[in-house]
């Protein structure tokens, strides 16, 4: 017989001994049920996901860690500026149905999902998004200030994700400007702000803030391995994601009602990627060579062209030159 609290008490057990083999028959006694039950469930966890080795000499080995999200647990003690938090198993991505639903969310609304099956990247990438080891999530909001300051939202995000990691894994994470934030030459996370503009006023609609963060370690797709990583990946440290997620939306909120008095501007200029450094700028219809000089209250990035031409950059993509030439792009 399948059930659900026995295929959560098998995950509990395994994750207690994560990584490590626990024989069928100690399972069975502490759960006073059949080995055909044991394997019944852990063949659904699989199907669910999780990645579970099976040995008939061993028994089994949980390789992915179980940590379920929970809004409850999210919830607690957050501002009340977070209205209601939805969790989905499954979505093509948390911005998309956000704007799907915009018209009766709420500002502070929030949007998590298990996975997604197009998480969306910026210029048209795809953000990979696999179950149970990262954060995908939007942050419904209904800014008052014009779009020229929506960059600022971006950059508070940024922020809100490096503080989460150095409070709760004392690990220095840096921020690519605009939206990415990266452990030692690393993505460990992506943000895309996207917005619905009001055309008679040019103000905005509502706006969602997507981020996408690697927690869990976990096997990455061929494309992405040099690229990209997860927080575990730097650290012995394991914190829950509903912890991580909480701590992000504390200090995203604290960043976005300080928005005015620019208090995010030290912490994403101290933690640049980028300035001082020789980048490419990717603008429109041409692609130079500049040296990243110094980000304004508006989170605008100035860089200095060859010729010695300063430019001041409100979008578009940029990628840092490490030696000999070799780019770093994602
Ligand atoms: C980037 O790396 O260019 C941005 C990635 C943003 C990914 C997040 S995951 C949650 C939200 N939903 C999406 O489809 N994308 C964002």
């Amino acid at each position: 017989m399948y059930n659900k609290s026995m295929k959560n008490k098998i995950l509990e057990i395994l994750n207690l001994h994560f990584n490590e083999y626990v024989s069928g028959e100690e399972i069975c006694k502490n759960l006073n049920v059949s080995r055909a039950a044991i394997w019944k469930n852990i063949k659904k966890l699989q199907e669910e996901g999780y990645i579970i080795e099976s040995s008939t000499k061993k028994g089994y080995c949980l390789k992915s860690i179980y940590d379920p999200l929970d809004e409850n647990t999210i919830q607690q003690d957050l501002p009340c500026f977070y209205k209601k938090i939805t969790i989905l198993k499954e979505v093509d991505s948390t911005n998309e149905e956000m704007k799907r639903l915009s018209s009766s969310l709420q500002e502070g609304d929030i949007l998590l999902a298990e996975c997604q099956t197009k998480g969306k990247g910026r210029s048209g990438r795809l953000f990979h998004s696999p179950k149970h080891n990262g954060m995908y999530m939007s942050i419904f909001l209904k800014p008052t200030f014009s779009i020229t300051q929506s960059l600022k939202i971006t950059a508070c995000t940024s922020c809100a994700v490096y503080d989460a990691i150095k409070e709760l894994y004392n690990l220095d994470a840096s921020i690519k400007w605009v939206n990415d934030v990266f452990i030692k030459d690393k993505k460990i996370a992506g943000i895309l702000c996207e917005a619905s503009l009001e055309m008679n006023t040019a103000s905005l609609d509502y706006m969602i803030i997507g981020i996408g963060l690697n927690i869990h370690t976990y096997e990455q797709i061929e494309e992405l391995k040099t690229i990209a990583a997860s927080i575990e990946d730097f650290t012995d440290k394991i914190v829950s994601r509903n912890e991580i997620i909480h701590k992000i939306l504390e200090r995203f909120y604290y960043y976005y009602r300080t928005i005015n008095e620019n208090t995010f501007l030290p912490i994403y200029k101290q933690n640049s990627y980028v300035l001082n450094q020789t980048i490419d700028v990717y603008s429109q219809n041409e692609v130079y060579k500049a040296k990243a000089l110094d980000i304004d209250e508006n989170a605008h990035l100035l860089v200095e062209k060859e010729d010695g031409t300063q430019v001041l950059l409100n979008s578009g993509e940029i990628s840092i030159r490490k030696q000999k030439g070799e780019k770093n792009e994602i």
